[in-house]
């Protein structure tokens, strides 16, 4: 069975209809990557399958299932098991998404304690243990820091951290290396592709840089106007694919000795 399956959706924000007849399938472990210019539906789409829809988004038609079961009718109660458990989502820039006025420690300790009942100091020091698997040394230190007092490459450490405290099966990032210089994108790229090797995450990344989602994607999905004008696995969408559309955006990629990116 498909980890996730999205079927023939529709999505409408106030009644109109903003993503149209949009199907995916992802296995266990496996990375998708839906590039797409700015205003194509991308965002939309992963906000769907985690019940996030932002200002009265819905999904109007079709359905989207989650270990063959529809997200679709979930209780609130069921949504709040699912969260951060099977399902986590991190964004361009968790930092900003962090209360500022609150040490990360905080927020990760709250974060943790909504998800299982333990004392602030085991949550504490499971959020230090996450850090530090997140290869952010000195986790103490960081639980005790602002997010203003951290670079935007260790805040989204931090976020990524926070999103695989309880190993999720799927991880939906968007744009997460988008606010990075290029260094640090390659280190937070290079960490991502760890988790699924280390833990079996699945992840659909939503991104605009094309090196990122061809490096990354087990196959890519390209968004056009609300719509999935073309989908395949890398090597399909690199080499064979006849659609007009991604060939010109895939030409632009840059290669480097025969692989493309980091
Ligand atoms: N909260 C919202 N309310 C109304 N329309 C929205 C909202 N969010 C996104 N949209 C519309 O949905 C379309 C797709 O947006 P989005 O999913 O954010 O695209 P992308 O992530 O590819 O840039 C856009 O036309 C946008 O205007
Ligand atoms: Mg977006």
């Amino acid at each position: 069975m498909a980890l996730l399956e999205i079927k023939n959706v529709d999505i409408s924000y106030g009644g109109k209809v903003t993503v149209k007849n949009c199907s995916l399938t992802l296995n266990e472990g496996e990375i998708c990557s839906i590039v797409g210019e700015s205003g194509s539906g991308k965002t939309t789409v992963i906000r769907a399958v985690l019940g996030l829809l932002a200002g009265g988004g819905r999904v109007t038609a079709g359905d989207i299932l989650y270990e063959g079961r529809s997200l679709l009718s979930l209780t609130p109660r069921e949504w709040r098991s699912l969260r951060g458990h099977d399902i986590s989502m991190i964004f361009q820039d968790s930092g900003a998404m962090m209360n500022q006025t609150r040490k990360i420690g905080n927020s990760f300790v709250e974060y943790i304690r909504t998800h299982e009942s333990i004392s602030k100091k085991a949550a504490w020091a499971k959020g230090v243990h996450m850090l530090e698997r997140m290869r952010l040394p000195d986790g103490d230190r960081i639980m005790r820091s602002y997010p203003f007092q951290l670079s935007g490459g260790m805040r989204q450490r931090v976020g990524i951290a926070m999103g695989m405290t309880y190993q999720p099966k799927l991880l939906l990032a968007d744009e997460p290396t988008s606010a990075l210089d290029v260094t640090t994108q390659a280190q937070i790229v290079r960490q991502m592709m760890e988790l699924r090797d280390e833990y079996g995450t699945a992840i659909i990344l939503v991104t605009h840089d094309l090196g990122v989602a061809t490096y990354m994607g087990d196959k890519i999905i390209v968004m056009k106007n609300g719509m999935i004008e073309d989908q395949g696995q890398r090597d399909y969408m690199l080499r064979e694919t006849e659609n007009e559309y991604t060939r010109r955006l895939l030409e632009a990629v840059p290669s480097i000795g025969g692989k493309r990116y980091v």
